[in-house]
């Protein structure tokens, strides 16, 4: 297993949560990616955040294990799942930037510094890696999120809106609909009737 190094003992967020010294921070391994699913489904619900709702699911954290395995890491407490981040690197002209993708703690330890040791740990990484800037997005609902982002120290936040089409009821796009129904009904193969 992956235990990376633990810089962040002379950190002073971890000096004043002592309830999160036994949490121990590791790279995801396969066996990760079921348990790291199911938490996300648990949080990124769709009454709360429905765009990350939308966009979380297994091809997620099956994706990014595959192209940015060593910016997956996850937190542990006694063998248990406490959290995990999902992180990439974006590069555009001279400029690395660290991309913190997901981020998401159990709801029994929240509020333990975990995402706290979480987000030090990808950003070490990412700095090694040439990194110099971090970005992150969120729901603009997200207080929880944003109260911890703000408080690492990010800042300069832009909302983003999202516009979403019923297509079906829509007048042009959903005639077509419907033509693609009716087509599909008449191209059905027919069972033979019994007489
Ligand atoms: C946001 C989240 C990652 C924070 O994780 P955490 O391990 O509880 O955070 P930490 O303990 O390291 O940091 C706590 C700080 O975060 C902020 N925070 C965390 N939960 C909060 C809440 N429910 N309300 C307000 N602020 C909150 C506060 O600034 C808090 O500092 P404080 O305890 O001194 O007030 C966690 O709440 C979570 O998993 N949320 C659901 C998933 C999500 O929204 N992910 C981020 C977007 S992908």
């Amino acid at each position: 297993m992956n235990d990376l190094p633990d810089k962040s003992t002379d950190n002073d967020s971890d000096r004043d949560r002592p309830e999160s010294n036994s949490v121990s921070i590791r790279e995801m391994n396969i066996d990760d990616i079921a348990p790291i699913f199911h938490l996300g489904e648990q949080l990124f619900t769709s009454d709360l955040y429905p765009y990350l709702y939308r966009t979380w699911d297994e091809w997620e954290v099956i994706g990014m294990y595959n192209t940015d395995s060593e910016y997956c890491l996850v937190a542990e407490i006694d063998d248990q799942l406490a959290g995990f981040i999902l992180g990439t690197i974006i590069i555009k002209a001279s400029w690395k930037y660290g991309y913190i993708t997901w981020l998401g703690i159990s709801p029994n330890f929240q509020r333990r510094g975990i995402a706290d040791r979480l987000v030090d740990k990808i950003v070490e990484r990412m700095i090694e890696d040439n990194v110099r800037f971090m970005l992150v997005d969120t729901d603009p609902a997200n207080t929880p999120a944003i109260n911890f982002f703000t408080r690492k120290g990010f800042g300069n936040a832009r909302e983003h809106v999202f516009l979403s089409l019923n297509l079906a009821k829509h007048e042009y796009y959903g005639r077509l609909i419907n033509y693609e129904r009716d087509k599909a009904e008449r191209n059905r193969p027919r069972l033979r009737r019994r007489t």
